[in-house]
This record gives C-alpha cells, structure tokens and sequence, in this order.
C-alpha cells in the first residue's frame, strides 16, 4: 500500500516534496560529517529513497559516487531527462537481481524497494545522506527502516539526516513527523548523534522544526 501511494504520485506529476534547488543543510553542513570522521572520504553516498533530487548531483560535484534507491523507475528516468545526463554520460541498463534502473559514470540509480537492497550492494559505500527518506515512512516502518540500514551499512559510515517535527495530531504524513527522540531511538546505540541545525516555520498552517543531524559511529 505505501509502495502504491509513491508510484500513483508520480505518475501523478505532483512531488512536493522536489526541491528544485541543492539543499542548503546538505551543502553547509557535508564538510563536518567528512572531517568528524577522520578518514578521506570520496567513496560511494547511499541516497536511500532518492526521488529525483539534484543534491545526488552536487554530492557527485564533490568527488562521490552515487548509490540512489528509489521504488519509481519514473523519477529516476526524469532525474536523467530534466538534467541532460544523456547528453554527458554513457548511460546503461543496470544489470542486477533484485533491481531494474540505470547506471552512468559514478551513479548507480536502483530502482526497487530499499527493503531489498543488501550488505553486498553497500560494500563501496562511505556515508549516507538521508534526506526526506526517514520521514517519508510511517511510525510502524520506520524502526525496520533503521535496522535494515544498519544491517547492510559497512562498519563506520556516517549518515547525514535532515527530519520534520510537528504534531501529528494537526496533520497527517507523509512527510512524517518524527523528533529528535525517536532518532535517538532509533540510531542512538550505535551512532553519536549531533543536531547542528534547527529551523523553525510553519507549514500548511502546522508549526514546524527541521533539524539537521550529523551521525558518527561510536568508538568502542
Ligand atoms: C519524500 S520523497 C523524498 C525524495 C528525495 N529524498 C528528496 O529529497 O527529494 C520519498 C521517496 O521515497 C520513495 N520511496 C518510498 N518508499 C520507498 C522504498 N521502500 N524503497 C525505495 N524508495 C521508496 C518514494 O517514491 C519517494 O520518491
């Protein structure tokens, strides 16, 4: 049912959620989560549930290979058409079991449910950038969200993660609301969790905070 909701609102054509711009959290704060983790980091980004977002290309412009997952095959075909990647780069059909989509240099754009997506396909994978992902899932999804993320992340990978809060009561999801304790909750045995911004705004007529979190490995 939910993998319905997201295929009918694209084929809708009407993603609210599309930021027609980078994401200003994401560009002032990557540098901190690539120093704090004290190793040279240009490896490959895990983009869970991407959509069609351009910050996968300016996590590119930084030196990174790109691992999207994204369950419509039509945001990533119009990731590709809306930014001309056709006319820059060979693009393939990717080959894998579990997946359909499209490979180009440095990108590997899946196309599938994140649920299906293994330890072996994160082995290359040196951070995570989750933005709009945790709060697209509802409460009961989101706690195997974590788990599974944390079962095929290699050891150590940070995670960048931009999340919503609001009262639930006034509105319902998706985007969900979930607080920085849930984060807690769900990363805090196993990351050092930092909230290096917080903006508030109200939305749809709903007060709003939009925090955004460095998360660390703990050193053991
Ligand atoms: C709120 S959007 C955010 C997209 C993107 N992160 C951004 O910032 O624009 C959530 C996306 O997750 C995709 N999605 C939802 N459930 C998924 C799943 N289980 N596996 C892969 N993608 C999923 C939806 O199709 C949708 O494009």
């Amino acid at each position: 049912m939910q993998n319905d909701f997201w295929q009918k609102m694209w084929a809708s054509g009407v993603v609210g959620f599309h930021q027609p711009e980078v994401n200003a959290y994401l560009k002032a704060h990557w540098h901190k989560l690539l120093t704090t983790d004290h190793k040279a980091m240009a490896g490959e980004v895990l983009v869970p549930l991407s959509g069609k977002s351009l910050d996968m290309l300016w996590l590119k412009e930084q030196g990174h290979d790109i691992l999207a997952v994204e369950l419509s095959l039509k945001a990533l075909e119009e990731f590709i058409e809306e930014n001309h990647l056709h006319r820059r780069f060979s693009i393939q059909d990717l080959v894998h079991e579990r997946f359909c989509g499209y490979e180009l240099e440095a990108m590997r754009l899946f196309c599938g449910d994140f649920f299906h997506l293994t330890r072996e396909d994160c082995q290359d994978v040196v951070a995570v950038y989750d933005r709009a992902a945790l709060v697209a899932l509802p409460p009961e999804m989101r706690a195997d969200y974590a788990k599974h993320l944390l079962e095929i992340l290699p050891p150590d990978t940070p995670m960048l993660l931009i999340a919503l809060d609001y009262d639930q009561s006034l509105r319902n999801g998706p985007p969900f609301a979930v607080s920085e304790q849930e984060i807690h909750t769900l990363y805090g045995e196993h990351y050092q969790i930092e909230k290096v911004q917080e903006d508030k705004f109200e939305r749809k007529g709903v007060e709003t905070v939009e925090s955004t979190y460095l998360l660390n490995f703990r050193e053991n």
